[in-house]
């Protein structure tokens, strides 16, 4: 399959195991207004630490100079994202002074066990910054319901932007890298396997919340 035809293809798949977790947040959003704002920014803060700490063990051991490139600046713009959401949560009061980096979980062991370069950008940039994007648009409704502005602000001006830079280049980089029909199926497989894991780990920490709008990363 022409790398084209294939991305078209990986898209379709990608939106359609994305839908159950974009719908169980929208879901949520017309429940009672339950969900502590203050716990969901701080799942957003692991989130961040995890992705930054994720891009930037993949920079050293992916050859090819353009990949290893965009995941050193994610590993950037993820640790921004952590130093944002950080600043937020002070201003909102919390005390983040013992603030410990998260410890390990399902959906990053398995994305940190990723060691092709076309498994990583599949797992990584195509999928997670995707789950991302679209998590965080239902996250800042719920902050827009609770009538926080200024964390809506955050997302709209500063993450949105990267996590959807994020995914595009993954898309691109897709393009390049998986051209034949072993990477093709790979992906495929890994984005599936991803948007897997998420799912299930995303239900069972929204069960724990009382809320399905956790953001992403
Ligand atoms: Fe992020
Ligand atoms: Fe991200």
């Amino acid at each position: 399959m022409t790398a084209g035809s294939f991305l078209q293809e990986l898209d379709a798949f990608k939106a359609e195991r994305l839908a159950p977790i974009v719908g169980a947040g929208q879901t949520s959003l017309l429940g009672p207004a339950s969900g502590d704002a203050i716990a969901l920014l701080r799942v957003a803060l692991a989130n961040e630490i995890n992705v930054a700490e994720l891009a930037a063990a993949w920079t050293p051991t992916t050859p090819e100079v353009d990949v290893k490139i965009a995941f050193a600046r994610q590993a950037g713009d993820e640790a921004g994202h952590f130093q944002l959401v950080a600043d937020r949560l002070v201003a909102l009061g919390v005390d983040l002074g013992g603030f410990q980096p998260p410890g390990a979980n399902p959906l990053f062991d398995y994305l940190r066990g990723l060691s092709t370069t076309v498994e990583r950008v599949a797992g990584g940039l195509y999928t997670l910054e995707s789950i991302a994007y679209a998590v965080n648009e239902n996250f800042m409704a719920f902050c827009s319901q609770r009538g926080d502005a200024e964390t809506v602000r955050i997302y709209r001006e500063y993450i949105q932007p990267d996590e959807q830079r994020h995914q595009r280049l993954g898309r691109q980089l897709l393009e390049k890298y998986a051209t034949g029909p072993e990477s093709q199926a790979r992906s495929r497989e890994v984005v599936g396997r991803v948007l897997e894991i998420a799912t299930a780990a995303r239900a069972k920490a929204a069960e724990r919340l009382g809320i399905d709008c956790l953001p992403g990363c």
